[in-house]
């Protein structure tokens, strides 16, 4: 049995959770696939770093295009991350006609189309089952086992880091800057927050997932996208009084063949199956239009979870390879793009006014949400002890996107509010 030789570019978490699988779960993984797999070369950065994992210092380089260019090697495993130079090093690799595994969310969100034509053209595979949610085989199941169905809805808490401090700030009603701070201190942060916390990790992975699940190019200008940094714990504890979990959700929605697509903060019902999903797990929600609702839950990162999707991919293009089928099973969007427009695009909503405390402000407010046809679900007024203001609580039915555009620009010109303290998308 002729070894399948792969080369491995980065070595860092998810490179030497990669090593330890393919090494611990050798036996297995040559039954399954009929051969053994070897990690003939590994490229890093830093040859002098210290790792917490032994390999023959032979194998390792500081030149990516080593490894790709090795003759020997038949699949790249790219765990280095980067957009630029490492889409450099996967066209490279795939003109070479060498099969790729990818965990990086960032290429695969900005280039992946570029990058799938090119494994069609060349008849390679690249899978990236690790790029999105981690340990959890939703891409897989998007491509497979929904193929016979129509996605009509995805949710997902696809970022760990924005539900490890959610669900802090829910549980302890501490502030987020301070659990912000905690989370750096145990690494669920990074030192600049920013691409998470703004939602920008979540709206990646979201084009991603809405790319398999409407069959269409979903990029990342597409989607809507505002992070959890202005998100109170007073908001939090409103939205608990009245039901609701406060979650970063990723929500796409196709109809008649027209998406839209969004990452923001989100109040959903306390009894939906997203709303117990608490810490740095993830969860994936899909409402198909036969299967009715499903949900996948699991870890979203960490070294032996993500490595778990990537060593999959790697048996999937061996057995690809054995039956020489690789390239073909490869989903390149075929459906024309249509994009909803702001009118057609429905949720519920939450405000919190901050008011004059007085007679009349509410018969004027309401009045505003009557003019754009925006109907109430409910409105709860009190007063505030720490503030002269009277606060409005306000949750509408289903009102259209642009409708509520237009109710909160009036709203923010009433001489009686002070200010629109909050808004966020209902679901659930
Ligand atoms: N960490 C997770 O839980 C997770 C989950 C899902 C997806 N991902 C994705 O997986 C990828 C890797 O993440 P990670 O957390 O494993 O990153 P990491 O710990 O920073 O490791 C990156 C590795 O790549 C090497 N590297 C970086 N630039 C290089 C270059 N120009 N030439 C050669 N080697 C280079 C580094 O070398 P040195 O070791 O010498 O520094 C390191 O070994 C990223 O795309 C990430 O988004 C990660």
């Amino acid at each position: 049995m002729k070894p399948v030789k792969v080369g491995l570019l980065g070595l860092g978490t998810v490179g030497a959770g990669v090593v330890r699988i393919v090494e611990g779960n050798q036996e297995d993984l040559s039954s399954q696939v009929g051969s053994p797999i070897v990690i003939e070369r590994i490229a890093v950065k830093n040859v002098d770093k210290p790792r917490d994992i032994e390999v023959d210092a032979a194998l390792i380089t500081t030149d990516p295009w080593e490894v790709i260019r090795d003759p020997e090697i038949d699949v790249i495993v790219e765990v280095m991350g980067g957009i630029a130079g490492t889409k450099e090093y996967i066209l490279e690799a795939l003109e070479l006609g060498k099969h790729i595994v990818t965990a990086n969310k960032d290429l695969m969100a900005l280039h992946g189309s570029e990058i799938l034509a090119k494994a069609q053209e060349k008849q390679c595979d690249v899978f990236y089952e690790a790029s999105v949610a981690g340990g959890i085989p939703i891409i897989r199941t998007l491509i497979e086992g929904f193929s016979s169905d129509k996605i009509k809805k995805i949710m997902g808490i696809v970022n760990g880091t924005t539900n490890y401090i959610l669900s802090k700030m829910s549980q302890e009603g501490a502030s987020y800057h301070d659990v912000l701070k905690e989370a750096q201190g145990l690494g669920y942060a990074e030192s600049d927050p920013t691409s998470d916390v703004e939602g920008l990790d979540a709206a990646r992975k979201m084009a991603i997932l809405g790319t398999l699940g409407f069959r269409t190019n979903v990029e990342l200008n597409d989607v809507s996208v505002s992070g959890i940094s202005g998100v109170s714990k007073e908001d939090i504890a409103f939205a608990k009084r009245l039901g609701y979990d406060m979650k970063l959700l990723g929500i796409a929605e196709c109809e008649d063949e027209e998406f839209s697509i969004s990452v923001q903060p989100t109040m959903i019902r306390t009894g939906h199956p997203l709303a117990s999903v608490n810490g740095v797990f993830n969860a994936v929600y899909v409402y198909g239009q036969a299967v009715g609702e499903t949900m996948f839950y699991g870890a979203g990162a960490g070294a032996m979870p993500t490595a778990t999707s990537i060593v999959a991919d790697l048996v999937a293009v061996i057995k690809n390879l054995k039956l020489g089928v690789n390239g073909l099973k490869q989903i390149v969007p075929y459906k024309q793009k249509k994009l909803k427009s702001d009118e057609d695009i429905f949720y519920k909503n939450f405000l919190l006014l901050h008011v004059d405390d007085k007679a009349g402000v509410l018969a004027k407010i309401t009045q505003v949400f009557a003019e754009y046809e925006v109907s109430l679900d409910s409105v709860v007024q009190q007063a505030n002890a720490n503030n002269p203001d009277a606060e409005i609580i306000i949750v509408t039915h289903n009102a259209s996107k642009a409708s509520m555009n237009k109710v909160l620009r009036h709203l923010e010109e009433l001489p009686v509010i002070h200010r629109v303290k909050s808004h966020y998308r209902v679901e659930g």
